[in-house]
C-alpha cells in the first residue's frame, strides 16, 4: 500500500502575492477553480491585510466570491488580525491561517509587531474564529534581518500556536535558504513540543534546497507540504527570497519516496502552465 503525503496548494497567495503586474481577479479565479479540480483538499486562495502594503492580494474577497466551491476542498484565507477574521468570515473562508515569525527582526517588517504583540493578538483571532485556524511560523532556520534563528524560537512559537488551538502548524522557511541539517534541527526542537501530525513544511527555494529539505522532514515524520503551481512567489517583506517550492517538484519527489498526493498530474501540469502565464502577464 502506498502511503499518503499532502500538498497544501498556496499559490494563488503565497505565489502570487509577490507579484508585481496586475493580475486580473478572473485570471486568479479561474486558477484557483483549476487547481480545485486537481485533487487539493486545500488551497490557500488570498491574504486580508493592509491592501496598501500587499497590493496583489487587493481582491480576494473577489476572487473568493467568484471561486467554485468544491466539495471536499478547503479554501484558506491569511489573516493578520480580527479585522482580516470578519473579512475572511465575510468572504466564505473554509478555514484561515494566522502567521506569525520566530524572529523579531522579520516579525516587526512583516506585520509590525513583535512576537509576543503578535501571539496575544493571534490569540484573540484563533479565539474568535468559527472556522479551523492554521498557524504558520516565519523565518524557521534564518531571518533575513536577524540572521540564524534559534531552534528553540522556532518551538516557542510553535508551542504557543498549537497552544491556542491551530489544528496545523506550517514551519516557514521564508528565505529559502536554509540546509537539511538546518532544517533537521528545527525540527527535532520543534518535534520536543508539537507532533509531527501537527506539522507541515514550508519551504522557499532560493537555495535550491527546498526538495532536499522537505526529505529531512519526511525522514522527521511530516506528510504535509505546502507548494505553489508554478514555483511562484516570495514574500514582500522577505528580501532575497524567491517562490514557494514548485507542486510539481513536490508531487515528483513525494511519488520517488512512494508517497501519493492524490494529485492528477495532467492537471497539475495545466495549473502550472496557468501560473507561469501569470507571471507573463499572458493569462
Ligand atoms: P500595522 O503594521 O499596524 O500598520 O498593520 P500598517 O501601517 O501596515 O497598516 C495599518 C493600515 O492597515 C490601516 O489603514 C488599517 O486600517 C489597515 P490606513 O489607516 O493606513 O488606511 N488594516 C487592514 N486593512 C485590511 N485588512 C486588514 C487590516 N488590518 C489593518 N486586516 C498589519 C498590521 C498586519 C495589518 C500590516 O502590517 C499588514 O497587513 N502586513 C502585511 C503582512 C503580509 O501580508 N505579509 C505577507 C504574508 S506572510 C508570508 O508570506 C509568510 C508565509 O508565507 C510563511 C513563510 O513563508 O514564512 C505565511
Ligand atoms: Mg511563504
Amino acid at each position: 500500500m502506498t502511503d499518503r503525503a499532502e500538498i497544501f496548494e498556496v499559490g494563488p497567495r503565497d505565489g502570487l502575492q509577490n507579484e508585481k503586474a496586475a493580475i486580473p481577479t478572473a485570471a486568479k479565479i479561474a486558477f484557483v477553480d483549476l487547481l480545485s479540480r486537481t485533487g487539493f483538499r486545500r488551497i490557500e486562495v488570498g491574504s486580508f491585510v493592509n491592501p496598501k502594503r500587499v497590493p496583489q492580494m487587493a481582491d480576494s474577497g473577489a476572487v473568493f466570491d467568484g471561486i467554485a466551491r468544491a466539495p471536499g476542498v478547503s479554501h484558506a484565507a491569511l489573516v493578520p488580525n480580527l479585522r482580516g477574521l470578519q473579512a475572511a468570515t465575510d468572504a466564505k473562508a473554509d478555514e484561515i491561517a494566522i502567521f506569525a515569525a520566530a524572529s523579531e527582526g522579520f516579525s516587526k517588517a512583516n506585520i509590525g509587531a513583535t512576537i509576543d504583540e503578535s501571539l496575544a493578538r493571534y490569540a484573540e483571532v484563533a479565539k474568535a474564529a468559527t472556522v479551523p485556524v492554521r498557524g504558520y511560523v516565519s523565518c524557521v532556520t534564518v531571518c533575513p534581518y536577524d540572521g540564524a534563528t534559534p531552534p528553540d524560537a522556532v518551538a516557542r512559537v510553535a508551542a504557543a500556536l498549537d497552544a491556542m488551538g491551530c489544528y496545523e502548524i506550517s514551519l516557514g522557511e521564508t528565505l529559502g535558504r536554509g540546509t537539511p541539517e538546518q532544517v533537521g534541527a528545527m525540527l527535532d526542537a520543534v518535534l520536543d513540543r508539537v507532533p509531527a501530525a501537527k506539522l507541515a513544511g514550508h519551504f522557499h527555494d532560493t537555495g535550491g534546497m527546498a526538495l532536499a529539505n522537505i526529505e529531512t522532514a519526511v525522514t522527521k515524520g511530516l506528510r504535509v507540504f505546502d507548494a505553489a503551481a508554478g514555483g511562484l512567489g516570495g514574500c514582500p517583506f522577505a528580501p532575497g527570497a524567491a517562490g514557494n517550492v514548485a507542486t510539481g517538484l513536490v508531487r515528483q519527489r513525494l511519488d520517488d519516496m512512494g508517497f501519493d498526493t492524490g494529485l492528477d498530474a495532467a492537471l497539475l501540469f495545466e495549473a502550472e502552465a496557468m501560473a507561469r502565464d501569470m507571471r507573463k502577464g499572458t493569462a
